[in-house]
């Protein structure tokens, strides 16, 4: 599904060059939760800037279903960015002056598709993630949690392949916090949804399949999770305190 293969990522400033992701390799499968964690500045955010195709990188492929995404032109990104991927973010993205309801729907009115079919799919979806009784509402009138799960619907809209979420929890108490990783796990469960998720909240990452560790723009190590999550929290935390000398971002 998604390959990142040796990538290289360096940023200029001046005569200085600073290289943030050095030779990253890993692989995301149909239908995983996969998390990726480490210190701040591991260029966890900027990895996920690569693969949404906001920055160019230096060296190395990324394929999304074999295709090499740094061959594609400006157009050709625009619909792999409308067609192929779905994107949460930290706060939201909502449009303020459209309903829930209008919001899950804004990907497919890029796409000027039909109406009916439309509205039937964003009303299963906010069925799905328990928002349907908050569709007429605007973002100023719901919780977080609502907004962070209408977002999540947003982003399934057009079947994407894969979804990128960077700090998805990241703005959430912790109650909110797991309806909104159970949306994701629902999304996995019910559509075979592909989620790529960037967080620095180990309890979050405990639900995931899977967990990349960054250290210093290389993969750290990886730690499978074998269905007890309990366990799978405790490994996060040891890892990630041996990591940074107990301090975490
Ligand atoms: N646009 C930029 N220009 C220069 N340096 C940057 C830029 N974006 C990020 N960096 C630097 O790259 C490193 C990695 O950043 P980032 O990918 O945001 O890490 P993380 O998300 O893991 O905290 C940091 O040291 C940061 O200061
Ligand atoms: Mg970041």
């Amino acid at each position: 599904m998604l390959k990142v293969e040796h990538l290289y990522k360096s940023y200029r400033n001046g005569n200085n060059v600073y290289e943030v992701l050095k030779d990253v390799s890993f692989e995301v499968k149909q239908g995983e939760f996969v998390a990726v964690m480490g210190p701040s500045g591991s260029g966890k955010t900027t990895l996920l800037n690569c693969i949404s195709c906001f920055i160019p990188h230096d060296k190395g492929k990324i394929l999304l279903q074999n295709n090499e995404l740094s061959r594609l032109d400006e157009k050709q990104i625009a619909k792999v960015r409308n067609e192929n991927l779905g994107f949460v973010f930290q706060d939201f993205m909502l449009l303020d002056g459209l309903t829930v309801f209008e919001n899950v729907c804004v990907p497919k009115v890029i796409r000027k598709e039909v109406y009916g079919p439309m509205e039937k799919k964003a009303k299963n979806l906010l069925e799905l993630f328990g928002i349907h009784e908050i569709a007429d509402k605007y973002p100023a009138e719901i919780s977080g949690g609502q907004k962070q799960r209408t977002a999540v619907a947003r982003a399934l809209m057009n079947d994407p392949l894969l979804i990128l979420a960077d700090e998805p929890t990241g703005n959430l108490d912790s109650r909110s916090s797991e309806a909104v990783i159970s949306a994701f796990l629902e999304a996995q469960k019910t559509l075979n949804a592909t989620t790529f998720m960037v967080t620095h909240d180990s309890f979050s990452a405990s639900y995931c399949d899977r967990v990349i560790v960054m250290r210093d723009g290389n993969v750290y190590t990886e730690l499978v999770n074998n269905g007890d999550r309990k366990k799978f929290l405790e490994q996060l935390l040891d890892i990630l305190k041996n990591l940074n000398g107990g301090e975490q971002e």
